[in-house]
Formats: structure tokens, C-alpha cells, sequence
């Protein structure tokens, strides 16, 4: 459904992108992420997010979660930072403040936690990442933003339009322009040849295979893309390049097999990847 002003982008985008840390960085300068969600029984949705988001080169991740999680998201993964927060009120505005860049929405569930959780990133005006049901939230109360990054699904996105996922995917290059008409920013279209729009252009990244279509992979795209924006790239270049690492891991991850591929499975490669402008 590509028309001929998209643009295609593959391994070659990220050729130069990053460039070599300075001899003398500090963690500060890679910049610090927060993550939110992770309601009840959702653990596994900010871990993913937050551990991708580390290995996409974040100098420093604070997860923000429903305090039970506490656990599963440091397992075998200490250099995640876990606040747990059980209401949602005034520290979670002075906890946003510490960060450069927030994620929000894999595993925030629809009720009032994730509502709030929701209200206090809009009142930040932090660059920020929305997935999942972020954008359910967002489907209910639109409004427009310039530096936040939409990852809609085709499901997600029909909710954003108040249309059907036919509609969305019987022409994705206008859904996707609709969205970031509607919402601003920078909005991406997921599924195999994701589109990006920022308003001036469309972009689609022929990245990926259906090894990607299990729970979680959403998840640690959202992490990528917060971590090149931490470390500086302006939101549609961090967009572009985080579908690039996230698709062209997901190829390096196929090699044993699509069928059976995890999201978990992607990390390594990830590094490799926001690495690779050096090779
Ligand atoms: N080819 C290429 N890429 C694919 C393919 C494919 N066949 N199938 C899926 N992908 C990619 C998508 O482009 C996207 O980047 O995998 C990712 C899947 O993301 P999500 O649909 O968000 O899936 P998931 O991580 O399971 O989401 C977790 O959040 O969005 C909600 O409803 C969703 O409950 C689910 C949760
Ligand atoms: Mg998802």
C-alpha cells in the first residue's frame, strides 16, 4: 500500500547516527529514562521496555510500576531503577521531573491508576513515548503534542481515528498521516512495513519478520525508541532508527528461527546494533 513519497530506510540509517561515546562520558550524558506501567499482572511489559531501553545505550532507567513488581523487574536485571507506586499523586509529578525522557503505556491497563499515571505525563510536557493503552487513554481525550511519539498498533490506531483496523490497513500511508494531523508529533504505524510520519514526511521501514508478532516485542521497541531520544536524537531520527535496531534485531534474532522467537531475544542484538556505526 507504499505510495512512491514514502521512503524506504533500512540498516544504512544508522550508519553514523550515534557516532563513538567521548573518552570522558558520564551517565548523565547518555540520559535517564523513565518507564511507566506495569499494572497488576503486567510485570513483564516495563521490564522488557526498560531492559531494551538500557541496551539501546539509556545511561540510566527508572521503571515506575505497581509496587509488587518490584522482583520480576530487578530479576537478573539490577540496573533497572524500580519505584513502586501504589496512588498516584504529587511525587510521581517531582519523580517525572528527573527524567529526560518518559515512556508510558506498556502494561497500564485501562483503569484509574493508569489514567492517572496517564493525566501526570500530559501535565510534564516531557518528551515522551505512548504505547498500548497510553493510547487508549488518548483515543478517549484527544489533543495534540509536538514532541511525543505515538506507537500505535493497526488495532490501537483505529481506536485513535474512531475507525475500523480494515479501514487502517486497507490504506496505512493515509491512517498514518491522519494520526499525526490529528495528534502532532511523531506517529508510528506498526506492522510489517512500519510507517513513520512527522508531518513533512512519510517513511517506511521494510524491517522485521513475523518472528515479531509475540507478546512483547511492542514493548521493547517503545524502549529503544526512548533511549536514542535520551541520547540526544531528535524524535523522528530516533523513531526512524529505533524501528531500524528493533526490525534488523529481529532479523539477526530469526536466524534460529522465527517460530518460537521472543522478545527477550532481541536484546543482544540490540546492543550490536546502536553499536554498529562503528564497525
Ligand atoms: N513483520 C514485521 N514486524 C512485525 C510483524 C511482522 N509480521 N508482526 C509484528 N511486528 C512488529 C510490529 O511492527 C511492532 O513493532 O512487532 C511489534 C509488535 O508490537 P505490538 O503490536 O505493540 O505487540 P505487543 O508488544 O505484544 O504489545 C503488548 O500492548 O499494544 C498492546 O494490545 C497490545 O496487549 C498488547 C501489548
Ligand atoms: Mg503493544
Amino acid at each position: 500500500q507504499e505510495t512512491p513519497s514514502a521512503q524506504r530506510v533500512d540498516g544504512q540509517f544508522l550508519k553514523d547516527l550515534l557516532g563513538r561515546r567521548p573518552r570522558d562520558s558520564h551517565k548523565g550524558q547518555s540520559g535517564k529514562v523513565t518507564v511507566m506501567g506495569g499494572n497488576h499482572g503486567m510485570a513483564g511489559a516495563v521490564r522488557l521496555a526498560g531492559e531494551a531501553c538500557l541496551r539501546a545505550g539509556a545511561g540510566l532507567v527508572t521503571v515506575i510500576s505497581q509496587p509488587e513488581h518490584q522482583l520480576t523487574v530487578n530479576a537478573n536485571r539490577p540496573e533497572l531503577m524500580f519505584w513502586g507506586c501504589e496512588l498516584v499523586d504529587m511525587e510521581v509529578y517531582l519523580r517525572l521531573g528527573w527524567a529526560d525522557v518518559l515512556v508510558i503505556g506498556p502494561g497500564l491497563g485501562r483503569d484509574d491508576w493508569g489514567y492517572n499515571l496517564f493525566k501526570a505525563v500530559g501535565m510534564s510536557d516531557k518528551p515522551c513515548v505512548l504505547d498500548a493503552d497510553a493510547l487508549n487513554f488518548l483515543a478517549k481525550e484527544p489533543r495534540r503534542q509536538q514532541n511525543w511519539v505515538l506507537t500505535p498498533h493497526p488495532g490501537e490506531a483505529a481506536r485513535l481515528l474512531g475507525m475500523s483496523v480494515a479501514e487502517v490497513e486497507q490504506d496505512r500511508f493515509a491512517a498514518v498521516q491522519k494520526l499525526q494531523q490529528t495528534y502532532g508529533g511523531v506517529v508510528l504505524l506498526k506492522g510489517a512495513g512500519t510507517l513513520i510520519c512527522d508531518g513533512e514526511q512519510v517513511v517506511v521501514a521494510p524491517v522485521g519478520n513475523p518472528g515479531l508478532a509475540s507478546g512483547g516485542c511492542g514493548d521493547v521497541l517503545s524502549g529503544i525508541i526512548a533511549a536514542l531520544m535520551a541520547q540526544g536524537l531528535a524524535p523522528m531520527t530516533a523513531t526512524i532508527a529505533g524501528v531500524v535496531v528493533h526490525g534488523e534485531a529481529a532479523d539477526l534474532a530469526a536466524a534460529a528461527g522465527e517460530r518460537g522467537m521472543l522478545a527477550s531475544d532481541l536484546m543482544p542484538f540490540i546492543r550490536q546494533l546502536v553499536n554498529s556505526d562503528l564497525i
